[in-house]
């Protein structure tokens, strides 16, 4: 559980680094219409939940140092004991200072009343620039009425993004960010075991997307992302989410899903034979990835570049591809062709946090960002054999990818998903029990 003195702590660092003379402005996330009168599940902005830890629509977060009634400020709903009856109940002002620690609340009915004032004698408005267009425009309404109502003030001059002072403090994770997310993974883990437990000739993927979905609610837990549930061909599809095909009897099954606790997502992809055994190419093949996942995890230390573990994985994978005569010609000379492209597409891996793909900056001045003790990385390599001509027929259409989510230590990497196996004698042993 984060502590409210926590997300205290992360509004003042916020307004310590925005300088005096600022004001800081961030809004929810709005309720969305699916269809008719059915809403998407509510998700909090991660960035707002961040800095409040309120999971309600309708509400504004305003941060003005100096402040002598209370520099921390939030507008949300008020009570209401008739619309809490149809739509459950709300935080109200007095729990806002209570349960968030907030220095002062108002109705969010006032925001346009009060925020102008807010802005008096303010040189910059920080706010997410770009994120928001209602809250971009109402940004200079705000400006434009303090500016027509005061005789002294031209109001604040510059409006700055938040995005970099903001992202940068999300990117590297707190003690109880990386508890909430060891909980995440382990929810997560224990879904991927279930998934593949259930797996077997004649099932679906829809019937191992629901083990997933039973694991993940049962503990409270909402998936973090749309699971990818891809037996035999369709785990080349990256992005498949279909997830309602009969699965292959001597095929793969490659499942990328997790689920968020407290807003901190896990981010795991496994692949297995359907019938619980590997045959020898999809092995051949499962342990290039292996090993390319090994070399690359062993990279993310402190120090290093981010980019260093993705260079481990693509030279593995290049080095495997070569020993099973699919690529052709010397080491060299294929990473510097980038050949492994045709087999391998994507990177190896990125930020982990309230986001699945999280904030902050991978280059800094055009440089690969060093590691630091407390970033958490996804560490994803994969092959995805075409079925191409040239391709011997054992391994077309195979799709693999081995992805865990690494913790930055001050000693060996924290594998924070290794509840779930991925050595493929363990796999078939776990799907045996
Ligand atoms: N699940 C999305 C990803 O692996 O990046
Ligand atoms: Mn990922
Ligand atoms: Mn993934």
């Amino acid at each position: 559980m984060i502590s409210p003195d926590e997300f205290a702590r992360r509004r003042q660092r916020l307004m310590t680094e925005a300088g005096d003379e600022s004001l800081i402005v961030l809004a929810a996330a709005p309720e969305k219409l699916r269809n008719g009168d059915s809403h998407y599940p509510y998700r909090q902005d991660s960035d707002f939940l961040y800095l409040t830890g309120l999971s309600e629509p309708e509400a504004v977060l305003a941060l003005r140092r100096g402040r002598d009634s209370g520099e921390q400020i939030l507008f949300l709903r008020e009570r209401d004991p008739d619309r809490e009856r149809w739509d459950g109940p709300r935080l109200g002002l007095e729990g806002a200072i209570n349960q968030l620690g907030m220095d002062d609340a108002f109705p969010i009915g006032d925001l346009d009343e009060i925020l102008p004032g807010l802005m008096e004698r303010c040189r910059h408005i920080y706010h997410l620039v770009g994120k928001d267009a209602q809250l971009d425009r109402r940004i200079i309404d705000w400006r434009n009425r303090l500016r027509a109502e005061s005789r002294d003030s031209h109001g604040p001059g510059e409006i700055v993004s938040l995005e970099p002072l903001l992202h940068e403090q999300r990117l590297v994770k707190s003690r109880d960010e990386i508890r909430a997310m060891r909980r995440a993974a382990k929810v997560s883990a224990a879904a991927m075991r279930r998934a593949m437990q259930a797996a077997g000739p004649g099932t679906n993927e829809a019937v191992i997307t629901a083990e997933l979905f039973h694991e993940y609610t049962r503990n409270g837990c909402p998936p973090a992302y749309l699971p990818i549930v891809a037996g035999g061909a369709n785990a080349c599809v990256l992005h498949y989410i279909a997830n309602d095909q009969p699965l292959p009897d001597d095929g793969l099954l490659l499942i990328d899903a997790g689920c968020e606790f407290q807003g901190y997502a896990a981010d795991i992809s496994r692949t297995f034979p359907v019938n619980g055994r590997f045959s020898g190419p999809q092995r051949d093949l499962y342990e290039v990835v292996l090993a390319a996942q090994h070399a690359a995890i062993d990279q993310v230390r402190p120090g290093k570049p981010f980019e260093a573990f993705h260079e481990a994985a693509v030279e593995a994978l290049t080095q495997g591809l070569i020993d099973l005569g699919l690529l052709q010609g010397s080491l060299d000379e294929n990473l510097s062709q980038e050949h492994f492209r045709r087999f391998y597409m994507h990177k190896t891996g990125h930020w982990l946090g309230l986001d699945v793909h999280d904030v902050g900056d991978y280059r800094i001045d055009e440089q690969s960002r060093v590691l630091e003790k407390n970033m958490v990385t996804t560490v994803e390599p994969g092959l995805y054999v075409d079925a191409g001509e040239d391709i011997p027929e054992y391994f077309r259409n195979i799709g693999i990818r081995i992805e865990d989510d690494i913790r930055v230590t001050d000693d060996e990497p924290e594998n924070l998903t290794s509840g779930v196996p991925t050595d493929p004698d363990e796999i078939e042993a776990l799907m045996r029990s």
